[in-house]
This record gives C-alpha cells, sequence and structure tokens, in this order.
C-alpha cells in the first residue's frame, strides 16, 4: 500500500460523498484495508509486529490528516458557486444572481395601509375579526334599522345576489346568536359595508367590546376620482357602559393623528343619518390648512334598536360605531390622485411603495 498514491486519491475526490468512500476503504471498521491488516498483526511473527504496528498507525496517521484537509476544502468549496465567482450568501435574494438587483413583489398598497391601521387599533384594545364578504340582505339591511321596503334598500346601490324584486330563491339566516327565535329568510348580496359585523359580533359576544373589521365591500355605483365599484372599508365598534360621542371623537382622532404621524392633521364632524346610529355623524379630515376637505368616515352612537336586534337589554349599553373608506386614506397618505388607480395593474404605479 502506497501512502503517496492514497493521498493522490484523497486528493482527488470530487465531492464528500467520494471522500466518505475512500474514507471507509481504507479506514472502514469492518472492511478497512488499514484496519483489515492491523488486525492481523498478532499472527505475524513476533520479532516484526512492532515494526508494522508501528508503520501502519503512522500511515493511518497520515491519511486521517489527509483526509480532514480534504473534507476541509470542499466544505470551503460549497460556498463559491460554479461560475468561479464568490458570493455573499448572507445577502437577500434579489442581489444574489451576479450581483445584479432582481425585482421581487411587495405589498399592495392598500394592504400596507390595512396593516398599520390594525396595528394602530390593536395599540388601543380593539380586537381585528373577518367577516364574509357575501352577506344577507338581513344583516347588510333589516337588523341595521333599514326597513324593509325598497326606498331602504336603495340606501347603497348594492350587487344582489338573487334579485329582490322577483321573488327568487331566498336564504335563511342561520340563527347563532344568542337570540333563540328564528330570523327572516333573506336575499344575498354583496356586501355594502362591513356594519353588519356590529350585529353578527354583539349576537355572539357581550359587552363591554371593542372591535374593527377590515376589508373589501362593493357597490354598484359609478366611478370617478374618489368612487371606486369595490373599496377597502374598516368597520369599528366599542360597547360599554358609559361611553360618549367624547369617546369616539377620541379615538378617531388618535387614530388619524398616529396614522398620518402630523400634528397640523384637522378633523371635524358633520351631522348626518345613517338608521342604525343616534346621533350620525360624517367624518372629514385634512393635512393642512390648505389642503380640501375629504369626507373619511361615517360614524356615530349606536341606536338603541341594534342593540334590541341582537338581543341585549336596552339603555343598558351605549357604544359607538364607525365605517371607513381605506382607498381614501391610503389616497391622502401616499398622495394618489385617483382612487381607480388601486385596482388598475400599473406596474409603474404600484412600483412607487
Ligand atoms: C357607511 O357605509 C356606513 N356603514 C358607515 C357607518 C358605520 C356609519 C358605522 C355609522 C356607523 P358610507 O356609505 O358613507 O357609510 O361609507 C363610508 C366611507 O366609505 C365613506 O366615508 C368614504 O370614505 C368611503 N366610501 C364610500 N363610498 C365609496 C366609494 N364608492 N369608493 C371609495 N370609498 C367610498
Amino acid at each position: 500500500m502506497n501512502d503517496r498514491a492514497i493521498k493522490k486519491e484523497i486528493e482527488n475526490a470530487g465531492n464528500k460523498e467520494e471522500l466518505r468512500v475512500i474514507e471507509l476503504r481504507y479506514l472502514g471498521r469492518k472492511q478497512g484495508r488499514i484496519t483489515l491488516r492491523l488486525r492481523k498483526i498478532k499472527e505475524l511473527p513476533e520479532g516484526e509486529r512492532k515494526k508494522e504496528g508501528a508503520a501502519l498507525n503512522h500511515l493511518r496517521g497520515e491519511i486521517e490528516e489527509a483526509i480532514e484537509k480534504k473534507r476541509h476544502a470542499l466544505n470551503q468549496r460549497s460556498e463559491i458557486d460554479f461560475s468561479g465567482k464568490h458570493f455573499d450568501i448572507s445577502l437577500p435574494p434579489h442581489h444574489a444572481k451576479n450581483g445584479l438587483p432582481r425585482s421581487r413583489g411587495h405589498l399592495h398598497p392598500l394592504t400596507l395601509m390595512r396593516r398599520e391601521v390594525e396595528t394602530i387599533f390593536s395599540s388601543m384594545g380593539f380586537a381585528v375579526v373577518d367577516g364574509p364578504l357575501v352577506e344577507t340582505e338581513y344583516y347588510n339591511f333589516d337588523a341595521l334599522n333599514l326597513p324593509p321596503n325598497p326606498p331602504a334598500r336603495d340606501f347603497w346601490d348594492t350587487f344582489w345576489l338573487q334579485d329582490p324584486k322577483r321573488s327568487g330563491e331566498k336564504w335563511s339566516v342561520p340563527n347563532e346568536g344568542r337570540l333563540k327565535k328564528a330570523l327572516p329568510t333573506t336575499h344575498l348580496l354583496l356586501r355594502t359595508h362591513i356594519s353588519p359585523m356590529q350585529v353578527r359580533f354583539m349576537e355572539k359576544n357581550n359587552p363591554p367590546l371593542r372591535f374593527i373589521s377590515p376589508g373589501k365591500v362593493f357597490r354598484y355605483e359609478a366611478t370617478d376620482t374618489s368612487h371606486d365599484v369595490e373599496f377597502m372599508y374598516v368597520e369599528g365598534l366599542m360597547v360599554d357602559k358609559n361611553v360618549s360621542v367624547a369617546h369616539m371623537k377620541y379615538i378617531l382622532f388618535t387614530f388619524l393623528q398616529k396614522l398620518f404621524s402630523n400634528k397640523s392633521m384637522e378633523m371635524r364632524l358633520r351631522p348626518s343619518y345613517f338608521p342604525f346610529v343616534e346621533p350620525g355623524f360624517e367624518v372629514d379630515m385634512r393635512l393642512a390648512e390648505s389642503s380640501k376637505w375629504l369626507e373619511i368616515l361615517g360614524a356615530g352612537m349606536v341606536h338603541q334598536q341594534v342593540f334590541k336586534n341582537v338581543g341585549y337589554i336596552p339603555k343598558q349599553w351605549q357604544g359607538f360605531a364607525f365605517g371607513m373608506g381605506l382607498d381614501r386614506l391610503a389616497m391622502l397618505k401616499y398622495k394618489i390622485p385617483d382612487i381607480r388607480l388601486f385596482h388598475a395593474h400599473d406596474i409603474k404605479f404600484l412600483e412607487q411603495f
């Protein structure tokens, strides 16, 4: 056994697997050539044992050392790419290819906005809950004090999934809440707002409570720079014993200040009418005295009839609710001139975020 030949063999190993095969061939515990010869020493005549033992142990040491060296070299190699260039394994992937930036996907501005809104309201103790995109007429209208006659159904222009004017099939509302009476069978629609989540949530939870529910809403209306047929909306509700308009103003103002990190931001309330609140308000904001007021949300104190509809004892609880358009907030924050850009799939627009 020629130690130079063995060392050459080790040197030529192309990868760690080949090296392991060579290691086993010579040093393997059962069939390794050196191992077998070491085992046979005791069969040798007295005089030769010592010499052979010393030579084999020396050879074994050299092989072990050469294998260790080669293993180390192969480990180093795995961090070098095969084109011969070094690359830094700690760099993010878009830098990895030839050092050239590669474009990657990123979050849509409305998703960024939704996440920011969730973080701010969570920090004020509001839970974040999800609701269905397809609603029943009962939750979208009736339970919110919008009576079942055509003018009330026109409060928001609605995408009906079943035409309410033709009788068609109706949907029975599952009675999952505290109310044991049967709820009416109603038509299905794409939700026009997320106020139905007030009802769904209160049916299942006792006050005091605070939550927001963000998501898409749909309205069958003409589009312009500040109106779209689909937009992101956030509903909020807080119910407790002594909640007042002052609490509502404070929470909404704090939210807007945190969102815009702007001390000169102004907010104003205008009286308005929504059948499920009393009193009701339209809330506008502007970022500077020179800029225009933009309506961003509807709000008000929860109507006692809504508390009755969900089975709360009337007059025991007070609460405020609000519903805002996230697209409009994003337009103000990121200075976007037209709401329709959000869904225009224009890569130049999206790459600004
Ligand atoms: C409502 O939908 C009520 N549910 C809000 C509410 C909740 C009132 C709780 C009282 C208590 P409104 O239709 O005004 O309200 O819509 C709410 C917000 O959505 C508006 O202030 C506006 O910012 C935004 N919005 C309305 N229509 C559109 C549209 N077509 N495109 C984009 N944003 C819109």
